[in-house]
Formats: structure tokens, sequence, C-alpha cells
């Protein structure tokens, strides 16, 4: 176990399974205290009870500012300050262009970008008015650069937003000491991924098996990314070791895109 986080203060949403899980758990085993945020109340209380540093959980939908506030407020109310947000929470599902309705859009957008803007948005307040030198990670997609194996167009439009929000808070947060930085995972072995690879594999008439070992979603590492992978960017990004990084988004993918 390392200390570099040790003393510091972070809120993770979407933090119940898959990837936020990773990261929290990541950043506990730093010497984080975490405030462990999800949708679903028990899988947030079950990622909290396997970090044995400080650990708090509370339910919260991004999508609900109200809910991201109080996520905020109750942060500062347990543990007196905040360091590090990570906007982690996501949605999708694999539809066609034409087939995507404005009931996904609003859904995917709502949690996606919005509740990613708004929290950074309310954490940065916190952290500016208690003069934190802060870090905020936003886990976008290479979805958001174009993959073309993206889940849907509205949801890879909602991961360019995040993308674009990262870079212009980072250059205006940069005054303040708040870096912002977003992390692009490619296709990650979570609940999500198995979703989506089992909606290609009914549309097209195939097995799951074969839609994971196509040419065109192989990586040239081989494999996908593990949770783990993206967590440990993560940490990295919001340690010591990166104290001159901001405004970027880092692809974890296994080199599935280049840009
Ligand atoms: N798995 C992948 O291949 C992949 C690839 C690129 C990007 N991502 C991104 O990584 C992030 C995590 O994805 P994952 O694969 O771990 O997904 P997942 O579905 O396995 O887990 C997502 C978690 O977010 C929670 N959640 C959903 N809606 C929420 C809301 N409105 N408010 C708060 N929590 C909510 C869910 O309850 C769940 O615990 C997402 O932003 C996703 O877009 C994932």
């Amino acid at each position: 176990m390392s200390t570099q986080l040790k003393g510091k203060v972070a809120i993770v949403t979407g933090a119940g399974q898959g990837i936020g899980k990773a990261i929290a758990l990541d950043l506990a085993s730093n010497g984080a205290t975490v405030l462990v945020t999800d949708l679903d109340y028990k899988s947030a209380q079950q990622t909290s009870a396997l970090i044995s540093t400080n650990s708090e959980c509370m339910q919260v939908d991004v999508a609900n500012l109200d809910q991201v506030q109080k996520m905020i407020d109750t942060c500062l109310q347990k543990f007196s300050k905040l360091d590090i947000l990570i906007n982690n929470a996501g949605v999708t599902r694999f539809i066609d262009i034409m087939g995507v309705t404005v009931e996904d859009w609003d859904l995917i957008h709502s949690v996606n970008a919005k509740g990613t803007f708004f929290a950074m948005q309310f954490a940065a307040k916190q952290m500016i008015e208690a003069k934190i030198s802060g870090n905020i990670i936003n886990i976008a997609s290479i979805a958001g650069k174009g993959w073309h194996g993206s889940s849907n167009a509205a949801y890879a439009a909602s991961k360019g937003a995040i993308i674009a929000m990262t870079t212009l808070a980072a250059q205006q947060l940069g005054p303040y000491g708040i870096r912002v930085n977003a992390v692009c995972p490619g296709t990650t072995q979570t609940g999500l991924l198995d979703r989506i690879i089992d909606s290609i594999a009914e549309s097209q008439g195939v097995k799951s098996s074969e839609v994971r070992k196509s040419p065109s979603r192989t990586s040239p590492t081989g494999r996908d990314s593990t949770p783990e992978d993206i967590a440990s960017m993560v940490t990295f990004l919001v340690g010591p070791g990166a104290s001159n990084i901001t405004g970027q988004a880092i692809n974890v993918d296994g080199g599935l895109i280049s840009h």
C-alpha cells in the first residue's frame, strides 16, 4: 500500500461497480479517504465496505443537480474538505444512429455531460474557496474521439463534450492550482461492456464471443482493459508525479486509437 494520497479526500461517482469501483479502491489503497457514491446505494455500500482507510458511501444520481450539490456538502461535513473529484458515472446502450431517440439523448447527456459538468463546477467552487490545489478527473471514452466501435453516436457526443469541457476547465481553473484531466478508456471489462457486446451479438445474430474476438475490436495489445488499468492512470494523474499535467484526455485502450 502506497501513501502518496495520504491526507487527500476524494469523491468517486458511479463507484458501485466496474471502473468506478476500481478507482475508489485504488485511491484508497494509496491512502486517500473516499466518499463512494452511486445511483445504486447497495453497491456503493459494498465498495465502501472493501476500503480499509476512511470511507463513507451515499446514493447520488449525478443527473440530479440537487443530489450532486448534496454530495459535495456531505463530503465537506464528513471530511472537512475535498481534494479530488472523479466524475466516473456514465450510461450508454448499443444503438445505431438512426435509432437514437430524444429520451436516449436526454438520459445519456444528463448523466454523462450535465452530471460531469456541474459536479466539476460545484467541486471547483469548494476548492477555490478553501484554496485547495485540487484534482478533477473526468472519465470520458475513446468514443469521444470518434472510435468506430462506439456504442452509439449520442454517447460519443456526450464523451466528446466531456473532453472539451475538460480542456476549458483546465484552462480556467489552472490559475487556482486546480488540475483537470480526462481519461478515455477503450473497451474495458465491466457490466457496461458485456451489455453492449450482447446487444451487438443479438443484432448480428452471432454469439457474443464472436463479437469480442472480431478483428475490428482487437487492440494491438490483444486484450480489453481491466478496470484496474483505468484506475492506475487515474491515481497517477491525481498524484504528485503528474503535477504539471492538466487539460489532457489520455487513452487507456491498448492502442485501439492513436489520437
Ligand atoms: N466499460 C467500457 O468499455 C468503457 C469504455 C469507455 C468509457 N467507459 C466509461 O467509464 C465509466 C464507467 O463505466 P463502467 O464500464 O464501469 O460502467 P458500469 O455500467 O459497469 O458501471 C457504471 C456505474 O455507474 C452507476 N450509475 C449509472 N447511472 C448513474 C447516475 N445517474 N448517477 C450515479 N451513478 C450512476 C451504475 O449504478 C454503476 O454502478 C462510464 O463513464 C463509461 O462511459 C467505459
